[in-house]
């Protein structure tokens, strides 16, 4: 056993495992078009990976009704029952259409945390804004304009507003703020698909991002939540729940202020371990590739309490592991 408090650090290299064989199940599809079964291999190979942990599980953060994706649903129990009682927050595959279109950023996602550690959202979407560490605290703000945000940063980052650069979900919904963010001077990065890579981005000064903004799925807003307590970071977050349904859910997962801004220790606090593996490369990790009969992996592996971040370029020469058939 691990004398450190919170998440055992055993359970944590476990984790990359998981989004191995996710994103290795889900490779298979990469460029067929096909988004649903892409989405359902990485589910099936999480859901079987997640199983065979010594852990008492329970997905807070699923896969949702949203897109009806093929479901590791919230509420559901995963891991042998026995073990530590964890939160467990997945998006099996982030990206489905980056998969099923051959693009970069695909991701396979999981974070671990103490019971009760992980906001319990909804799947709806979340307004996001996220920015990385070494900033003052509390200098963007989801209710202040484009305009006010960008300044904010420029002026604690000691540049001009020409030199701040801002990642946006390429969707109409933000055309407005797009505009704005390239009307005050700065400049916009758009990303078709993939806003946790997005927000990390944020907190590594080689990505060249330094802001992001704009609005996309609250599960992947809780993880990426997860990650920046991992690699340092800002975040708020706020649930846009749309009509009776959505905000029933919400209540009966113990939401009652529908306008509040979470920060990111309110939706990932205590010990929190995060475990993503590239899918198809991209500007965070290299995808799946077989070469010689061997699969290869990139899987970056995280956790908050000790701060330690881990890249792990992993050669799996056993094929048959991976239930592949081809
Ligand atoms: P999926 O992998 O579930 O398709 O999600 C991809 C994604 O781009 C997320 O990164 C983002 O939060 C969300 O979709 C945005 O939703 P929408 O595509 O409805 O704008």
């Amino acid at each position: 056993m691990s004398k450190s408090k919170g998440i055992n650090r055993v359970l944590t290299l476990e984790l990359a495992r998981v989004t191995e064989r996710a994103a290795v199940a889900a490779a298979g599809l990469i460029g067929r078009g096909d988004e649903k079964a892409a989405d359902q291999a990485a589910v099936d190979a999480m859901r079987r990976e997640l199983n065979s942990l010594e852990i008492d599980g329970e997905v807070v953060i699923g896969e949702g009704e949203r897109d009806e994706a093929p479901m590791l649903y919230i509420g559901e129990k995963v891991g042998k029952g026995k073990g530590p009682k964890v939160d467990i927050a997945l998006d099996p595959l982030e990206g489905t259409t980056l998969t099923a279109k051959g693009m970069p950023n695909a991701l396979a996602v999981v974070a671990m945390a103490e019971a009760g550690s992980l906001l319990n959202a909804p799947d709806a979407y979340m307004d996001k804004i996220a920015l990385g560490g070494n900033y003052p605290d509390d200098i963007v703000d989801l209710d202040a304009t484009p305009e006010e945000n960008v300044k904010a940063v420029a002026t604690a980052k000691g540049v001009g507003v020409e030199l701040i650069n801002v990642c946006i979900l390429d969707r109409p919904r933000h055309a407005d703020m797009i505009a704005q963010v390239r009307e005050c001077g700065a400049r916009v990065t758009l990303i078709t698909d993939g806003d946790i890579a997005g927000v990390i981005h944020t907190t590594d000064p080689s990505t060249g991002i330094d802001l992001y903004m704009g609005t996309g799925g609250a599960p992947e807003g809780v993880l990426a939540a997860a990650a920046l307590r991992c690699t340092g970071g800002q975040m708020q977050g706020r649930l846009v729940l749309n009509g009776d349904d959505q905000k029933e859910r919400a209540r009966k997962m113990g939401i009652t202020d529908f306008d509040r801004k979470y920060k990111v220790d309110e939706m990932a606090k205590g010990d929190v371990v995060l475990s993503a593996t590239g899918v198809t490369s991209g500007s965070m990790l290299s995808g799946i590739s077989h070469q010689n009969g061997v699969i290869w992996t990139e899987t970056l592996l995280m956790r908050s309490s000790t701060g330690t971040i881990r890249w792990i370029k992993a050669c799996h020469a056993n094929r048959d592991k991976f239930h592949l058939n081809d």
